[in-house]
């Protein structure tokens, strides 16, 4: 048997695979061949994950014959920004690439997401390929062509739908994923089960530590389940109407958590998102949907693998009105109406508009005490 698993993302003339599996990164040329439209690649990459694995990726390309250059970033999500886009492509223009030359990027969500934007607009348009390093990219922002760079208005809000030729997961590179990250992703993988899949949620639940000290069949199995979830979401609904936006239970609670502290180290989006799950549950009860044992359950469950339940283990000092507000200026606010995805039952979500703003507060004032 294969010890690679592959999923499929179904999107017509769009359509592509993601292969996952230890050590791919080695041995990335042979699977990147068949996908590239001439032996010439850059590799872009972030000043953390370069040094470990841009080298034998390089190696492996250039043993198979391609043109191969490595340009490297700074490492964080300040790197998501109009100056770096643009010294990124003035840098590759130096490289003098043309429109069969492929990009890949290798390194976490942020690396995926400035990369996957340059590629659809150098040339007007060049392919790319994802190689993902962190555990939040290689379940989640690695999948489904959203791509972009933050601005002073908020983050996100410049970008593409440009979807990858190819993502090759290597299942290797979270040996060396600092524990925090590997926590992070993991809150996205737990979004999964309780937005789709009341059987892997309960797996999760057993197999939660094992995944997160690190076992490789669990992660594998973690990895492939959320893949396969995510590829299903984007092939039937690409541009984020109503399904795709499932996706987003628990981020608007969690995106007000994080503009209120700043999008600094106090809280990453993993972590935000984490409690903000907890919340969405919360509101799904208030809305009469939902059964109090399944976010009493997540809590538990939350902080038996180290994460962050409530905004009180993050910080003490919360103020609900301030909350409120963010969430008003989240982008999914429509019309000055709140927008929630929550649960009707474990593994049933839907979107609600139009959510009264004091059933709101009332989930954010329960959630601070
Ligand atoms: N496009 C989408 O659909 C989508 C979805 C979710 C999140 N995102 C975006 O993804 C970004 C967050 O992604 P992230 O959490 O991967 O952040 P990140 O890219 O900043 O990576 C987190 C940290 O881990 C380091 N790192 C990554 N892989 C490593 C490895 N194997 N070994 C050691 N260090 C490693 C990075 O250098 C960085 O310091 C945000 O900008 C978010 O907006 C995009
Ligand atoms: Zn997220």
């Amino acid at each position: 048997m294969s010890e690679h698993e592959t999923v499929p993302v179904r999107l017509d003339a769009r359509s592509y695979d993601i292969v996952i599996g230890p050590g791919l990164i080695a041995r990335a040329a042979s699977h990147i061949a068949p996908y590239i439209r001439a032996p010439r690649v850059i590799i872009i990459t972030d000043a953390h994950v370069g040094p470990l694995y841009a080298k034998p990726l390089a190696a492996d390309c250039a043993a198979r014959g391609m043109r191969c250059d490595t340009l490297t970033l700074p490492a964080g999500e300040a790197t998501k920004s109009f100056t770096q886009f643009e010294k990124l492509l003035n840098d590759l223009l130096a490289l003098k690439p043309d429109r069969k030359t492929t990009l890949i990027a290798l390194g976490g969500g942020v690396i995926g997401d400035i990369t996957g934007f340059a590629a659809s607009v150098l040339l007007r348009g060049v392919d790319f390929i994802q190689i993902p390093t962190s555990l939040l990219a290689q379940v989640d922002s690695s999948v489904g062509g959203k791509t972009g760079i933050n601005t002073a208005h908020g983050k996100n809000l410049v970008g593409s739908f440009y979807q990858p030729k190819r993502v090759l997961i290597d299942t290797a590179t979270l040996q060396t994923l600092p524990p925090r990250e590997l926590r992070a992703g993991y809150a996205e993988i737990l979004k999964y089960g309780l937005i789709g899949n009341p059987d892997f949620y309960q797996w999760l639940l057993r197999h939660g530590g094992e995944i997160l000290a690190g076992d490789t069949p669990s992660l594998a199995k973690a990895i492939g389940e959320s893949c396969r979830m995510k590829a299903a979401i984007v092939s039937a609904d690409e541009r984020e109407g109503d399904v795709r936006a499932l996706l987003n239970f628990g981020h608007t609670f969690g995106h007000a958590l994080e503009a209120e502290c700043g999008y600094n180290d106090l809280l990453v989006h993993g972590e935000a998102v984490a409690v903000g799950m907890v919340m969405a549950c919360r509101l799904s009860e208030k809305l009469g949907y939902l059964n109090r044992t399944v976010g009493d359950g997540l809590i538990q469950h939350l902080r038996a693998v180290g994460l962050p339940a409530t905004p009180r283990d993050i910080r003490a000092d919360w103020d609900a009105n301030r909350l409120l507000a963010h969430m008003y200026g989240d982008k999914k606010a429509e019309n000055g109406t709140l927008t929630f995805i929550v649960l009707k039952n474990l593994g049933e979500a839907v979107v609600v508009k139009d959510v009264a703003e004091t059933l709101a507060l009332d989930t954010l004032k329960e959630c601070l005490t």
